[in-house]
Protein backbone atom coordinates (compact mmCIF):
# COMPACT_ATOMS: atom_id res chain seq x y z
CA UNK A 1 0.00 0.00 0.00
CA UNK A 2 1.00 3.47 -0.51
CA UNK A 3 2.50 5.66 2.33
CA UNK A 4 0.32 8.20 3.73
CA UNK A 5 0.74 10.63 2.68
CA UNK A 6 0.88 9.34 -0.95
CA UNK A 7 -2.69 8.38 -0.44
CA UNK A 8 -3.50 11.50 1.04
CA UNK A 9 -2.49 13.49 -2.58
CA UNK A 10 -4.81 11.39 -4.35
CA UNK A 11 -7.96 12.91 -3.11
CA UNK A 12 -8.36 16.34 -5.37
CA UNK A 13 -11.36 18.60 -4.74
CA UNK A 14 -13.08 21.59 -6.03
CA UNK A 15 -15.00 23.24 -4.09
CA UNK A 16 -16.62 26.73 -3.74
CA UNK A 17 -13.59 28.94 -1.24
CA UNK A 18 -13.74 32.25 -0.02
CA UNK A 19 -10.38 33.47 1.72
CA UNK A 20 -10.74 35.80 4.49
CA UNK A 21 -7.52 37.70 5.71
CA UNK A 22 -8.72 38.93 8.60
CA UNK A 23 -6.04 41.65 8.85
CA UNK A 24 -6.96 45.02 9.11
CA UNK A 25 -4.86 48.04 9.71
CA UNK A 26 -3.36 50.21 6.96
CA UNK A 27 0.03 50.01 7.75
CA UNK A 28 -0.47 46.06 7.81
CA UNK A 29 0.86 45.47 11.42
CA UNK A 30 -1.91 43.90 12.58
CA UNK A 31 -3.41 40.15 11.91
CA UNK A 32 -5.52 37.59 12.61
CA UNK A 33 -6.25 33.89 11.56
CA UNK A 34 -6.17 33.71 7.22
CA UNK A 35 -8.64 31.00 7.02
CA UNK A 36 -9.88 29.43 3.51
CA UNK A 37 -13.57 29.24 4.93
CA UNK A 38 -15.92 26.60 3.66
CA UNK A 39 -19.77 26.81 4.75
CA UNK A 40 -20.52 24.56 7.31
CA UNK A 41 -22.53 23.78 10.12
CA UNK A 42 -21.50 25.41 13.76
CA UNK A 43 -18.59 23.12 15.30
CA UNK A 44 -18.80 21.57 18.75
CA UNK A 45 -15.43 21.34 20.49
CA UNK A 46 -14.86 17.81 20.82
CA UNK A 47 -11.18 16.10 20.52
CA UNK A 48 -9.07 17.79 17.94
CA UNK A 49 -6.09 16.33 16.19
CA UNK A 50 -2.73 18.84 15.68
CA UNK A 51 -0.46 17.87 12.93
CA UNK A 52 3.08 19.55 12.41
CA UNK A 53 5.57 19.11 9.44
CA UNK A 54 6.92 22.40 8.68
CA UNK A 55 10.46 21.55 9.11
CA UNK A 56 12.34 18.70 10.67
CA UNK A 57 9.71 17.48 13.31
CA UNK A 58 6.98 15.23 12.95
CA UNK A 59 4.78 15.59 15.31
CA UNK A 60 0.94 14.74 15.80
CA UNK A 61 -1.27 15.68 19.31
CA UNK A 62 -4.66 15.62 20.69
CA UNK A 63 -6.65 18.13 22.39
CA UNK A 64 -9.29 17.50 24.62
CA UNK A 65 -13.07 19.04 24.11
CA UNK A 66 -11.96 21.68 26.76
CA UNK A 67 -8.46 22.33 25.29
CA UNK A 68 -5.81 20.52 27.46
CA UNK A 69 -3.46 18.30 25.75
CA UNK A 70 -4.20 14.71 26.23
CA UNK A 71 -1.17 13.67 24.14
CA UNK A 72 2.15 15.80 22.07
CA UNK A 73 4.01 13.30 20.10
CA UNK A 74 6.99 14.85 18.39
CA UNK A 75 9.81 12.77 16.22
CA UNK A 76 12.59 14.75 15.36
CA UNK A 77 15.01 14.09 12.53
CA UNK A 78 18.08 15.72 13.62
CA UNK A 79 19.72 12.14 13.08
CA UNK A 80 18.72 12.51 9.84
CA UNK A 81 20.04 15.95 8.93
CA UNK A 82 22.98 16.36 11.60
CA UNK A 83 25.82 15.16 9.49
CA UNK A 84 24.94 17.77 6.78
CA UNK A 85 25.00 20.82 9.00
CA UNK A 86 21.69 21.46 8.50
CA UNK A 87 17.87 20.25 7.31
CA UNK A 88 18.36 18.72 3.72
CA UNK A 89 14.78 19.36 2.56
CA UNK A 90 14.44 16.32 0.31
CA UNK A 91 15.31 13.90 3.38
CA UNK A 92 12.94 16.05 5.60
CA UNK A 93 9.74 15.50 3.27
CA UNK A 94 10.70 11.53 3.40
CA UNK A 95 11.59 11.33 6.55
CA UNK A 96 7.68 13.01 7.29
CA UNK A 97 6.10 10.29 5.06
CA UNK A 98 7.85 7.59 6.88
CA UNK A 99 6.50 8.82 10.36
CA UNK A 100 3.36 10.43 9.93
CA UNK A 101 1.14 8.25 10.57
CA UNK A 102 2.51 6.25 13.64
CA UNK A 103 2.95 9.77 14.87
CA UNK A 104 -0.40 10.32 14.52
CA UNK A 105 -1.61 6.75 15.70
CA UNK A 106 0.83 7.67 18.30
CA UNK A 107 -1.54 10.45 19.91
CA UNK A 108 -4.71 9.27 19.48
CA UNK A 109 -3.58 6.05 21.55
CA UNK A 110 -2.17 7.84 23.92
CA UNK A 111 -5.30 10.25 24.59
CA UNK A 112 -7.09 7.19 24.93
CA UNK A 113 -9.18 7.58 21.56
CA UNK A 114 -9.61 6.17 18.40
CA UNK A 115 -10.03 7.89 14.69
CA UNK A 116 -14.14 8.47 14.97
CA UNK A 117 -13.61 10.30 18.37
CA UNK A 118 -12.19 13.08 16.29
CA UNK A 119 -13.80 16.49 16.07
CA UNK A 120 -11.26 18.26 14.18
CA UNK A 121 -8.00 18.43 12.38
CA UNK A 122 -5.70 21.99 12.38
CA UNK A 123 -2.40 21.59 10.05
CA UNK A 124 0.19 23.49 9.53
CA UNK A 125 0.10 25.17 6.27
CA UNK A 126 3.37 27.39 6.07
CA UNK A 127 5.53 29.10 6.26
CA UNK A 128 8.10 26.00 5.75
CA UNK A 129 9.71 23.56 3.46
CA UNK A 130 7.57 22.95 0.89
CA UNK A 131 7.53 19.69 0.77
CA UNK A 132 7.61 18.65 4.24
CA UNK A 133 4.51 20.97 4.51
CA UNK A 134 2.95 18.83 1.75
CA UNK A 135 3.17 15.50 3.80
CA UNK A 136 1.03 16.70 6.80
CA UNK A 137 -1.53 18.97 5.23
CA UNK A 138 -2.36 16.22 2.69
CA UNK A 139 -2.55 13.31 5.54
CA UNK A 140 -4.98 16.02 7.20
CA UNK A 141 -6.74 16.52 4.45
CA UNK A 142 -7.15 12.70 3.70
CA UNK A 143 -8.50 12.62 7.39
CA UNK A 144 -10.60 15.17 7.48
CA UNK A 145 -12.53 13.49 4.78
CA UNK A 146 -12.23 9.92 5.44
CA UNK A 147 -13.71 11.16 8.85
CA UNK A 148 -16.19 13.76 7.85
CA UNK A 149 -14.89 16.50 10.23
CA UNK A 150 -13.35 19.57 9.28
CA UNK A 151 -9.62 20.57 9.04
CA UNK A 152 -8.01 24.02 8.98
CA UNK A 153 -4.63 24.95 7.91
CA UNK A 154 -3.07 27.43 10.60
CA UNK A 155 0.19 29.45 10.54
CA UNK A 156 2.90 28.21 11.88
CA UNK A 157 3.34 31.41 14.04
CA UNK A 158 0.02 31.72 14.96
CA UNK A 159 0.81 28.52 16.87
CA UNK A 160 4.21 29.15 18.51
CA UNK A 161 2.07 32.37 19.65
CA UNK A 162 -1.00 29.91 20.97
CA UNK A 163 1.57 27.75 22.68
CA UNK A 164 1.38 30.42 25.58
CA UNK A 165 -1.89 29.14 26.74
CA UNK A 166 -1.35 25.69 26.69
CA UNK A 167 -0.20 25.45 30.19
CA UNK A 168 -1.90 28.56 31.17
CA UNK A 169 -5.45 29.09 29.51
CA UNK A 170 -5.93 32.06 31.96
CA UNK A 171 -2.86 33.63 31.13
CA UNK A 172 -3.77 37.40 31.04
CA UNK A 173 -4.56 39.47 27.92
CA UNK A 174 -3.00 42.55 26.61
CA UNK A 175 0.66 40.93 26.71
CA UNK A 176 3.60 41.25 24.66
CA UNK A 177 4.37 37.78 22.86
CA UNK A 178 7.63 37.48 21.54
CA UNK A 179 8.50 35.12 19.21
CA UNK A 180 11.73 34.09 19.01
CA UNK A 181 12.62 30.72 17.08
CA UNK A 182 14.91 29.49 13.38
CA UNK A 183 12.97 31.95 11.27
CA UNK A 184 11.86 34.69 13.56
CA UNK A 185 12.58 37.26 16.32
CA UNK A 186 9.54 38.86 16.40
CA UNK A 187 7.52 40.95 19.55
CA UNK A 188 3.89 41.57 19.13
CA UNK A 189 1.07 43.53 21.27
CA UNK A 190 -1.72 40.50 21.57
CA UNK A 191 -4.94 42.43 22.03
CA UNK A 192 -8.40 40.61 24.27
CA UNK A 193 -9.92 40.51 21.12
CA UNK A 194 -6.84 38.39 20.01
CA UNK A 195 -5.58 40.68 17.39
CA UNK A 196 -2.03 40.34 17.35
CA UNK A 197 0.32 44.15 16.90
CA UNK A 198 3.54 43.88 15.31
CA UNK A 199 5.82 46.24 17.42
CA UNK A 200 9.57 44.65 16.34
CA UNK A 201 11.18 42.14 14.27
CA UNK A 202 14.60 40.95 13.32
CA UNK A 203 16.45 42.74 10.31
CA UNK A 204 18.11 40.55 9.27
CA UNK A 205 18.83 36.84 11.35
CA UNK A 206 16.25 35.27 13.49
CA UNK A 207 17.51 34.85 17.07
CA UNK A 208 17.58 30.86 16.37
CA UNK A 209 19.86 31.14 12.88
CA UNK A 210 22.44 33.67 15.15
CA UNK A 211 22.73 30.29 17.06
CA UNK A 212 22.59 27.81 14.88
CA UNK A 213 25.43 29.84 12.74
CA UNK A 214 27.27 30.44 15.90
CA UNK A 215 27.11 26.76 16.51
CA UNK A 216 28.42 26.21 13.07
CA UNK A 217 31.50 28.55 13.60
CA UNK A 218 32.20 26.63 16.76
CA UNK A 219 32.62 23.69 15.28
CA UNK A 220 29.48 22.21 17.47
CA UNK A 221 26.96 19.99 15.91
CA UNK A 222 23.25 20.61 14.26
CA UNK A 223 21.02 22.08 15.64
CA UNK A 224 22.98 24.90 16.97
CA UNK A 225 20.96 26.02 19.75
CA UNK A 226 20.85 23.39 22.39
CA UNK A 227 25.01 22.79 21.94
CA UNK A 228 25.65 26.57 22.48
CA UNK A 229 23.18 26.14 25.33
CA UNK A 230 25.26 23.01 26.88
CA UNK A 231 28.66 24.53 26.47
CA UNK A 232 27.44 28.27 27.65
CA UNK A 233 27.13 26.49 31.25
CA UNK A 234 30.84 26.05 31.73
CA UNK A 235 32.15 29.07 30.24
CA UNK A 236 32.37 32.90 31.64
CA UNK A 237 29.75 35.17 29.59
CA UNK A 238 31.97 38.09 30.44
CA UNK A 239 35.18 36.69 29.86
CA UNK A 240 35.37 37.41 25.78
CA UNK A 241 33.18 41.21 25.15
CA UNK A 242 30.81 40.28 22.44
CA UNK A 243 28.53 43.64 20.74
CA UNK A 244 24.91 43.72 21.98
CA UNK A 245 22.56 45.57 19.39
CA UNK A 246 19.69 47.77 20.45
CA UNK A 247 19.48 49.91 17.06
CA UNK A 248 18.37 53.16 17.63
CA UNK A 249 16.75 54.08 21.07
CA UNK A 250 13.31 53.57 21.64
CA UNK A 251 13.94 50.77 18.69
CA UNK A 252 12.62 47.79 19.51
CA UNK A 253 13.75 46.14 16.28
CA UNK A 254 16.77 42.97 16.18
CA UNK A 255 19.84 42.31 14.83
CA UNK A 256 22.31 39.83 14.96
CA UNK A 257 24.44 40.13 12.44
CA UNK A 258 27.36 41.99 14.35
CA UNK A 259 27.07 39.54 17.43
CA UNK A 260 27.50 36.78 14.48
CA UNK A 261 30.56 38.53 12.41
CA UNK A 262 32.24 38.97 15.37
CA UNK A 263 32.19 35.27 16.96
CA UNK A 264 33.92 35.11 13.41
CA UNK A 265 36.70 37.74 14.14
CA UNK A 266 37.08 36.40 17.70
CA UNK A 267 37.55 32.66 16.07
CA UNK A 268 39.95 34.09 13.05
CA UNK A 269 42.34 35.96 15.97
CA UNK A 270 43.10 32.59 18.14
CA UNK A 271 45.60 29.97 17.61
CA UNK A 272 43.75 26.52 16.97
CA UNK A 273 44.43 25.48 20.49
CA UNK A 274 43.56 28.50 22.17
CA UNK A 275 40.03 27.88 20.15
CA UNK A 276 39.37 25.05 21.76
CA UNK A 277 40.61 25.77 25.41
CA UNK A 278 37.81 29.36 25.04
CA UNK A 279 35.39 27.53 23.22
CA UNK A 280 33.11 27.75 26.57
CA UNK A 281 33.68 31.52 27.10
CA UNK A 282 33.32 32.11 23.71
CA UNK A 283 29.73 29.88 23.41
CA UNK A 284 28.76 31.76 27.18
CA UNK A 285 29.29 35.44 25.58
CA UNK A 286 27.92 35.07 22.91
CA UNK A 287 24.72 33.57 24.05
CA UNK A 288 24.38 36.56 26.68
CA UNK A 289 25.11 39.00 24.07
CA UNK A 290 21.64 37.12 22.33
CA UNK A 291 19.31 36.71 24.95
CA UNK A 292 20.66 40.04 27.04
CA UNK A 293 18.74 42.04 24.13
CA UNK A 294 15.65 39.61 23.94
CA UNK A 295 14.85 40.10 27.93
CA UNK A 296 15.78 44.01 27.38
CA UNK A 297 13.77 44.58 24.18
CA UNK A 298 10.80 42.28 25.39
CA UNK A 299 10.70 44.05 28.96
CA UNK A 300 11.05 47.14 27.14
CA UNK A 301 8.00 46.80 24.60
CA UNK A 302 5.94 45.52 27.64
CA UNK A 303 6.73 49.27 29.03
CA UNK A 304 6.09 50.67 26.33
CA UNK A 305 2.87 49.02 25.37
CA UNK A 306 1.39 49.11 28.78
CA UNK A 307 0.83 45.47 29.17
CA UNK A 308 1.03 43.83 32.52
CA UNK A 309 2.02 40.20 30.96
CA UNK A 310 5.10 38.65 28.23
CA UNK A 311 4.85 35.49 26.88
CA UNK A 312 7.91 34.13 24.76
CA UNK A 313 7.74 31.14 22.69
CA UNK A 314 9.20 29.29 20.03
CA UNK A 315 12.28 27.29 20.07
CA UNK A 316 15.13 29.38 21.55
CA UNK A 317 12.93 29.83 24.68
CA UNK A 318 14.24 26.53 25.21
CA UNK A 319 17.09 28.58 25.75
CA UNK A 320 18.49 27.86 29.60
CA UNK A 321 19.95 31.50 30.53
CA UNK A 322 17.11 33.32 28.36
CA UNK A 323 14.70 31.47 30.54
CA UNK A 324 16.86 32.17 33.72
CA UNK A 325 16.83 35.96 32.51
CA UNK A 326 13.23 35.87 31.95
CA UNK A 327 11.80 34.91 35.10
CA UNK A 328 14.40 36.90 37.38
CA UNK A 329 13.22 40.30 35.79
CA UNK A 330 9.93 39.14 35.61
CA UNK A 331 9.78 38.38 39.16
CA UNK A 332 11.72 41.87 40.22
CA UNK A 333 8.99 43.86 37.69
CA UNK A 334 6.30 41.95 39.09
CA UNK A 335 4.90 40.71 35.82
CA UNK A 336 2.94 37.81 34.27
CA UNK A 337 5.13 35.74 32.46
CA UNK A 338 4.28 32.85 29.87
CA UNK A 339 7.47 30.67 29.47
CA UNK A 340 6.06 27.48 28.01
CA UNK A 341 7.78 23.93 29.08
CA UNK A 342 9.96 22.82 26.82
CA UNK A 343 7.50 20.10 24.99
CA UNK A 344 5.96 23.06 23.83
CA UNK A 345 8.91 25.58 22.93
CA UNK A 346 10.36 24.15 20.00
CA UNK A 347 7.93 22.68 17.17
CA UNK A 348 4.87 20.84 18.52
CA UNK A 349 1.38 19.96 16.98
CA UNK A 350 -0.40 20.87 20.66
CA UNK A 351 0.54 24.78 19.75
CA UNK A 352 -1.10 23.93 16.09
CA UNK A 353 -3.51 22.17 17.65
CA UNK A 354 -4.13 25.10 19.59
CA UNK A 355 -4.26 27.65 17.19
CA UNK A 356 -6.66 25.32 14.78
CA UNK A 357 -9.25 25.14 17.36
CA UNK A 358 -9.77 28.54 18.38
CA UNK A 359 -10.17 28.94 14.49
CA UNK A 360 -12.88 26.21 14.59
CA UNK A 361 -14.38 27.59 17.76
CA UNK A 362 -14.64 30.75 15.91
CA UNK A 363 -16.38 29.19 13.02
CA UNK A 364 -13.76 28.86 10.48
CA UNK A 365 -12.80 26.31 8.16
CA UNK A 366 -11.01 25.12 5.40
CA UNK A 367 -11.87 23.99 1.95
CA UNK A 368 -10.25 20.64 0.68
CA UNK A 369 -8.64 22.58 -1.67
CA UNK A 370 -6.03 23.87 1.02
CA UNK A 371 -2.46 23.51 -0.22
CA UNK A 372 0.88 23.66 2.05
CA UNK A 373 2.19 27.39 1.50
CA UNK A 374 5.68 27.54 2.22
CA UNK A 375 5.88 30.91 2.48
CA UNK A 376 2.95 31.86 4.00
CA UNK A 377 3.40 34.86 5.29
CA UNK A 378 -0.07 37.00 5.20
CA UNK A 379 -0.87 38.45 7.15
CA UNK A 380 2.74 38.51 8.64
CA UNK A 381 3.99 39.34 4.65
CA UNK A 382 2.20 43.10 5.22
CA UNK A 383 3.86 43.51 8.86
CA UNK A 384 7.44 43.31 7.98
O1 LIG B 1 10.59 26.85 16.93
P1 LIG B 1 11.65 25.98 16.38
O2 LIG B 1 11.72 24.56 16.86
O3 LIG B 1 11.57 25.91 14.81
C1 LIG B 1 11.32 27.05 14.05
O4 LIG B 1 10.13 27.45 13.93
O5 LIG B 1 12.33 27.61 13.56
O6 LIG B 1 13.03 26.71 16.65
C2 LIG B 1 14.23 26.12 16.26
C3 LIG B 1 15.36 27.03 16.68
C4 LIG B 1 16.71 26.54 16.16
O7 LIG B 1 17.38 27.65 15.62
C5 LIG B 1 17.38 26.02 17.40
O8 LIG B 1 18.78 26.11 17.36
C6 LIG B 1 16.79 26.92 18.47
O9 LIG B 1 15.44 27.06 18.11
N1 LIG B 1 16.90 26.34 19.82
C7 LIG B 1 17.64 26.88 20.79
C8 LIG B 1 17.55 26.01 21.90
N2 LIG B 1 16.74 24.95 21.55
C9 LIG B 1 16.35 25.19 20.26
N3 LIG B 1 18.38 28.01 20.82
C10 LIG B 1 19.03 28.29 21.96
N4 LIG B 1 19.01 27.49 23.05
C11 LIG B 1 18.29 26.35 23.06
N5 LIG B 1 18.28 25.57 24.16
ZN1 LIG C 1 8.74 26.72 15.00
Amino acid sequence: MAPAATRAVLFSFSTEVRIFHLSSSRDGKDFMMTVVEQPTSAWVPGPTLGIETSCDETAASVLAADGSVLSNIITSQHAVHRRFGGVVPELASRAHIESIEDVSAEALQQAGLTWTNLTGIAVTQGPGLAGALLVGVNYAKAIAYALNIPVVGVSHLEGHIASAWLQDPAFPLPCVVLVVSGGHTHLYYKKPSGHCRLLGSTRDDAAGEAFDKGAQLLGLEYPGGPAIDRLAREGNPDAIPFPRSYLKVGSLDFSFSGVKTALLYALQAMHERSRAARAADLAAGYQEAIVAVLVDKAFAAVRSSGARALAVVGGVSANSRLRALLQQRATSEGLHLSLPPLAYCTDNAAMIAAAGRQALCAGLRASLDIDAQASLTSPFAQAL
